[in-house]
């Protein structure tokens, strides 16, 4: 029996999905714990690929994929996905929490009006009503997933927020009207088609634990976005650290074994807030040229800089990271020198944790260490040492630095382009 916890160390997009799909041929049980579909984690077998925002990334091999308590589902977002992967010949095995909260349509236009309303100011949101409908929840506003499949609740619940909602609109200048009815009939819809699937999954996996199967969590976004430990407010709404594992699927702390950090061989971020080691030179075009680097979920181009291990150590202190995944090494190839940032200059000292004042932040300057880079990667490597000697030296000071072994290099977005140690 194992419970393991894979987390993204930096600002999302680390390679979660790849490396989830990887670790899921161990698994029972997968289970996304926070964040819903602003999530996009991608997965890529053979010549398939799948971009997931709110299913478990397991199910594409054939696991039992969990949507926790701590997760906001977009009901119409489930049920397409569902859908196109049957069509593609994956069937979805789902369960949802009968606790997780419902992302509903005055969460998504809100969350457009409080971006339009804070103009220059606007966290760079994916627009999926993800902020407005945790607030809820923490208001204790929300809509639960028990609550579509009984219809006399919805509608007392609807009556009240509805209410609420209506005069929040009416501050924001919002012309869109807000039917009752309407509301009602088409969640009570998703109710319908999803019934089967809500479930007190907490429960299950509780005596999965028990009965000695395997489970695999699965976080969404990174530490750097999570709502206390990232640069907050430019963050989600959620926990995304491997604390969140635990209130996000009712799984006890004491029953988690590893603490999986999946490290981006360098830096990347999509919407607004700062990044110290942000590159805006031919570098940077490398990367996110070699790296496709364009939002799995709104298209938006994502920037680019060196890897930050500032920031990567301070996930490994807030997660307990026992081990450490790195991804796309094989985009730096082809780079004459590659660079590491392992301390900030503040007010002309050096400092080496991240500050809270995401104003002090935007001033820090990177420290970095410069290396010679490598051409190609051979695609066939099975171990470190078949890696070019440059990019063993860039990982061994990785592990150095953070003082945590790496067990995995991924080197190509395939299932098969993994080196585990
Ligand atoms: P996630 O949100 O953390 O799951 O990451 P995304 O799926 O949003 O973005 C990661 C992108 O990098 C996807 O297009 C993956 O197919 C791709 N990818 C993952 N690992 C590797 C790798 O080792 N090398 C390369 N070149 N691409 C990778
Ligand atoms: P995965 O799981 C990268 C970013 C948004 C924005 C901020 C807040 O694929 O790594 P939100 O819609 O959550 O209120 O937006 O968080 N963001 C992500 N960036 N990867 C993600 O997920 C993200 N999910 C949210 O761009 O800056
Ligand atoms: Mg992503």
């Amino acid at each position: 029996m194992a419970v393991n916890l894979v987390v993204g160390t930096q600002w999302g997009d680390e390679g979660k999905g790849k490396i989830v799909d990887y670790f899921s041929k161990d698994a029972d049980y997968v289970v996304r714990f926070q964040g819903g579909n602003n999530a996009g984690h991608t997965i890529k077998v053979e010549d398939q690929v799948y971009k997931l925002h709110i299913t478990p990334s397991g199910v594409i091999q054939g696991k039992i994929g969990v949507i926790g308590n701590g997760c906001v589902i977009d009901p119409d977002v489930l049920i397409k996905e569902i859908d196109e992967l049957t069509k593609r010949g994956i069937k979805p095995k789902v369960l949802i929490s009968d606790r997780a909260n419902i992302i509903m349509p005055y969460h998504k236009i809100l969350d457009g009006a409080e971006e339009k309303f804070l103009g220059n100011k606007k966290i760079g949101t994916t627009k999926r009503g993800i902020g407005p409908c945790y607030s809820d929840k923490i208001s204790r506003n929300g809509i639960r997933a028990i609550d579509i499949i009984d219809r006399e609740t919805l509608s007392k619940k609807l009556d009240t927020i509805l209410a609420i909602k209506i005069r929040i609109f009416d501050a924001y200048k919002i012309d869109e009207k807000l039917d009752k009815k309407e509301i009602l009939e088409t969640y009570s819809y998703f109710g319908e088609q999803l019934r089967n699937l809500i479930t007190t999954t907490h429960v299950e996996l509780n005596m999965a634990i028990n009965s000695g199967k395997n489970i695999l969590l699965e976080g969404a976004q990174g530490t750097m976005l999570d709502v206390e430990y990232g640069t907050y407010p430019y963050s989600t709404s959620s926990h995304t650290v491997a604390g969140g594992a635990s209130t996000g699927t009712g799984i006890g702390p004491k029953h988690i074994d590893d603490i999986i950090g999946i490290v981006k061989a360098y830096t990347t971020r999509v919407g607004e807030g700062p990044m110290p080691t942000e590159l805006f030179d031919e570098e940077g075009k490398h990367l996110s040229e070699k790296g496709r680097e364009i939002g799995t979920t709104t298209s938006r181009p994502r920037r680019c800089g060196w890897l930050d291990l500032i920031v990567v150590k301070h996930s490994c202190m807030i997660s307990g990271i026992t081990k450490l995944a790195i991804t796309k090494l094989d985009v730096l190839e082809g780079l004459k020198k590659v660079k590491i940032c392992t301390g900030y200059r503040l007010n002309g000292k050096k400092i080496d944790f991240f500050p809270a004042n995401i104003e002090q932040v935007s001033r820090c300057e990177p420290i970095y260490e410069e290396f010679d880079g490598w051409n190609k990667i051979n695609a066939n490597s099975m171990k470190l040492a078949d890696l070019p000697e440059n990019a063993q030296t860039y990982l061994k000071l990785i592990e150095k630095e953070l003082r945590t072994p790496i067990a995995l290099v991924s080197i190509g977005p395939g299932r098969k382009e993994t080196i585990e140690f």
